[in-house]
C-alpha cells in the first residue's frame, strides 16, 4: 500500500500521522514544500517540490505508482490537481477542480446554496461588470447595496482563493461604506466578480465531513480562533489554535445546532452531485455561525482544517487508509469511522511577528523535551537544518495539541508544552480557557434570550 500526500504544513503531519498508525502499514510518499520534520519521520520518501506545480506532481506519481493520493492543501486541490492525477489512473481524495469550487470560488458557493434551496446563507449578492461604462453603475450599485439594503453591516468577499485574506468585514477591517466599495471594486477589477453578504452575528463553528458521493460521515466540532492575538484582536490568520470536546459537540451548542451544521454539509454534497455530475470525494469543511435564528452558513472549503485536523486526527480510532479508500470506492459507512470521546486542544506556535512579519525566518526555534504522551507536536512551517536545529520559516509553525477528558485538561496540557518553547515565537494563551469559552457562552445565551 503506497499513499502519495501532498502536504504543505502541521495538516499534513496529522494526516500522515494517522495513516501510519493503520493495519494497512502504507508507505507514505510525501511531496512537501520543504523539509518537514514531521514528514522525515513518517514517510519512506521526501520529495520537496513546489505544490502547486501540478506537473511536477504528476511525474512523481507517475514514478511512485502510489494507490491513491491525499492532496491536504487548497491551492493545488483548486487548480485542478485531483483531475490531473485521476487522468493518469491515480485516485484522488480530494475533490475535482469543479467541485472544489465549492471553496474556490465564493459566488459559486453562494448561487449552488441558492439554487439547491439549502437555506443557510446570510442576505448576499454577486457583483460583476463586462465594459467601463457599466463599472460607473456598478459602483453606484455597491455603495446602494452597502449603505440601504445591508445598513452597513456588510462582508466583502474577493471571489477566489487567496490564503484567507480575501475577507473584510465592515467596522473591523472597513469602516465606511466608501471603503468598503472600493475594496469591492478592487475584487472586480482582480477576478472580475466579488460576493457581498450581511455580516452575521453569533459564534462561529466548524464541522468537518469525509464526503464521498452522497454519503457524509462528520467529524467532532470545533472552534478556531482565527484572530492573531489574545481576546480575539489583530488580523485573521489561518487559525491561531482549536478546540474540540469530549461529547463531540461545543459548549455553546446544542444538539440541534450539530443537527442543522449536519444536515447542511450532507445537502451540499448531494447539490454538488447534482450540480457537476460528479461525486465529491474527500473532506467537506462547513464553516458555521450559531446566530439568534440559528445555524448560518459562513463559507465551505474542500479539504481538512489546518489546525482542525490536528484536533481530529489523533481521536480517530479507526483506519483512515480504510476511509479513504472506501471514499474512493463509494463504500464510505459511518461504522469506519469512530473517533474517541476526548477533549483536544490545540495552540499553536507561530513566529513572534506572524502574521505581519516575517522577521524571524531562518533563526531557531528549541522544542521542548519530554512531551506528555497526552501531548502531540505536528511541524508546519518549520524546516530541520543539517544539524538537527528547528528552523522557523514565516507561517504557523508547531501545533501542539494536548488531549484530556475535559477541554480543561486538555487546555492545561496544551499551555505547559507551550510555554517551554524558547526562541523569537509566540503563542495565544487564551485559547480554549474556562474564561474564553465562558465568554463564547454569555454572547450565544444573549443572542438566545436566554
Ligand atoms: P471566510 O473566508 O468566508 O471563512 O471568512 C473569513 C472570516 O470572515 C470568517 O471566519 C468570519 O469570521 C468572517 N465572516 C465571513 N463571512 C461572514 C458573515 N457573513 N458574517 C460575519 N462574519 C463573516
Ligand atoms: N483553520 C481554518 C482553515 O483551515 O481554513
Amino acid at each position: 500500500m503506497k499513499i502519495l500526500l501532498i502536504s504543505n504544513s502541521a495538516r499534513g503531519h496529522a494526516i500522515a500521522e494517522a495513516f501510519s498508525r493503520s493495519p494497512q502499514k502504507p508507505e507514505i510518499i510525501a511531496a512537501c514544500t520543504g523539509r518537514d520534520p514531521g514528514m522525515m519521520k513518517l514517510a519512506k520518501e521526501l520529495h520537496v517540490v513546489d505544490i502547486n506545480g501540478l506537473s511536477k506532481i504528476v511525474e512523481l506519481a507517475k514514478a511512485t505508482k502510489p494507490d491513491f493520493a491525499f492532496i491536504a492543501p487548497d491551492d493545488p486541490i483548486g487548480a485542478g490537481l485531483a483531475d490531473r492525477l485521476e487522468s493518469i489512473g491515480v485516485p484522488c481524495v480530494a475533490p475535482q477542480k469543479n467541485l472544489a469550487r465549492i471553496e474556490s470560488s465564493k459566488s459559486f458557493a453562494r448561487n449552488l446554496m441558492n439554487k439547491y434551496g439549502i437555506d443557510g446563507s446570510p442576505a448576499f449578492r454577486v457583483f460583476s461588470f463586462s465594459s467601463m461604462d457599466a463599472k460607473r453603475q456598478l459602483d453606484l450599485d455597491i455603495r446602494h447595496y452597502l449603505e440601504y439594503e445591508l445598513k452597513g453591516q456588510y462582508v466583502v468577499k474577493y471571489d477566489a482563493l487567496k490564503g484567507g485574506k480575501g475577507v473584510k468585514l465592515s467596522g473591523e477591517h472597513l469602516s465606511t461604506i466608501h471603503m468598503g466599495a472600493k475594496y469591492a471594486m478592487e475584487c472586480i477589477d482582480q477576478c472580475g466578480t466579488v460576493v457581498i453578504e450581511e455580516k452575521l452575528t453569533g459564534v462561529e463553528f466548524s464541522l468537518l465531513s469525509f464526503v464521498s458521493g452522497l454519503k457524509t460521515v462528520d467529524m467532532p466540532a470545533i472552534q478556531d480562533y482565527k484572530r492573531a492575538y489574545i481576546d480575539d484582536e489583530g488580523p485573521n490568520t489561518g487559525g491561531m489554535g482549536t478546540y474540540s470536546d469530549a461529547n463531540h459537540l461545543l459548549p455553546f451548542l446544542n444538539a440541534d445546532d450539530l443537527k442543522a451544521a449536519s444536515n447542511y454539509n450532507a445537502k451540499i454534497a448531494e447539490a454538488l452531485m447534482k450540480e457537476c455530475g460528479e461525486p465529491y470525494k474527500g473532506i467537506l469543511y462547513g464553516g458555521f455561525i450559531a446566530t439568534k435564528n440559528g445555524v448560518k452558513i459562513i463559507e465551505y472549503n474542500a479539504r481538512f482544517g489546518d489546525p482542525e485536523a490536528l484536533n481530529v486526527l489523533p481521536l480517530l480510532e479507526t483506519d483512515l487508509v480504510a476511509i479513504c479508500q472506501s471514499i474512493i470506492a463509494g463504500t464510505l459507512s459511518q461504522e469506519l469511522v469512530k473517533f474517541s470521546p476526548k477533549a483536544t486542544v490545540c495552540k499553536y506556535i507561530t513566529p513572534k511577528s506572524y502574521p505581519e512579519d516575517k522577521k524571524e525566518k531562518g533563526q531557531r526555534v528549541l522544542v521542548p523535551e519530554r512531551i506528555p504522551d497526552d501531548v502531540r507536536l505536528y511541524y508546519g512551517d518549520v524546516s530541520m537544518n543539517d544539524t538537527g536545529w528547528m528552523i522557523l520559516g514565516t507561517s504557523r509553525s508547531i501545533g501542539v495539541v494536548g488531549i484530556g477528558d475535559t477541554i480543561g485538561d486538555a487546555e492545561k496540557l496544551a499551555q505547559e508544552v507551550c510555554e517551554r518553547f524558547s526562541g523569537p515565537v509566540r503563542f495565544r494563551e487564551d485559547i480554549a480557557t474556562i474564561e474564553s469559552i465562558q465568554q463564547r457562552v454569555d454572547l450565544m445565551q444573549k443572542l438566545r434570550g436566554r
